[in-house]
């Protein structure tokens, strides 16, 4: 699928949330899902990234997307309540679901992993996963069909040393992905993970500093994969985890 090459029109009259859409590849899927005709919602912590987004989707032409501005570390169940009463009124169904938004926390030997960092980590990652899929799944299923997708990455599929809250939370994506894929088969909604590889971003620069991020992939390069499972080719895909690159 990393050859996919997606119709212009792929998106048109879907409604689609990205999370952690304010930047790095979450910016690059709200863009690209937008020109490819999708209504976003672009959700994430910092409302200046978002209006910025907001603001390049409307001048390339792109249907009127919708911000929310939600912090997944301290948001309540009330509030991702809210949030799915708000898109029913103004939108009435969700086609697509992009669990994009995470945290790296910090990297290091799992004997001195901070139990704060852990929680933090976990609360972003995967427990505001859950929280907000839950309370949108009702929208998900208005849609003829729908699409959810975590994002996964190398260390959510093979340990390796040092990657501790992070890694431990991407395996627990991955679960929590092929838990769901299950409830849903035969159903109108299908979700699948990916992993996006190594990618030009501020989470990958911070994770290696010493690296030059010219050697890297860009957001863009991913978005075949991302396209491909937000659209109708992609109607049989379900319990899949994907690799970007
Ligand atoms: N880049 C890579 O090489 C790579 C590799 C494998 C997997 N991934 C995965 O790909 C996804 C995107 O990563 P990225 O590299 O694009 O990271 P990024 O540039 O750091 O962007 C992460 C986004 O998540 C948002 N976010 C973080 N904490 C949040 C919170 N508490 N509430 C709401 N939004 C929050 C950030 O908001 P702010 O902009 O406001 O901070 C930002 O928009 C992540 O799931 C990451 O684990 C990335």
């Amino acid at each position: 699928m990393l050859e996919y090459h997606a119709k212009k029109d792929l998106l048109q009259d879907k409604i689609i949330l990205v999370t952690g859409a304010g930047d790095g590849i979450g910016k690059q899927a709200a863009l690209s899902y937008a020109a490819h005709g999708a209504s976003v919602i672009l959700l994430g912590r910092t409302q200046q990234k978002l209006v910025d987004v907001y603001d390049e989707i409307i001048a390339n032409g792109g249907p009127t997307p919708a911000i929310g501005c939600l912090n997944l570390q301290t948001a309540t169940a009330g509030q991702y309540h809210e949030l799915a009463t708000r898109l029913t009124a103004e939108f009435g169904q969700l086609d697509g679901l992009l669990h994009n938004a995470s945290l790296l926390g910090s990297l290091g030997p799992l004997e001195q992993l901070p139990i704060d960092t852990l929680e933090t980590v976990l609360k972003v990652n995967v427990i505001a996963q859950a929280a907000l899929t839950q309370p949108l799944m009702p929208l998900l299923r208005k849609a003829p069909h729908a699409s959810i997708i975590f994002t996964s990455s190398s260390v959510g599929r093979k340990g390796r040393a040092f990657w501790g809250a992070y890694a431990i939370s991407k395996f627990a994506t991955e679960g929590m992905m092929q838990t769901l894929a299950d409830e849903l088969d035969g159903s109108t909604l299908r979700c699948n993970s990916i992993n996006p590889g190594a990618t030009r971003t501020k989470m990958r620069a911070s994770a290696y500093p010493a690296e030059d991020p010219l050697t890297l992939k860009t957001a863009a390069d991913l978005m075949p994969l991302y396209l491909y499972l937000m659209g109708d080719d992609s109607l049989h895909e379900n319990g899949q985890a994907f690799n970007a690159q």
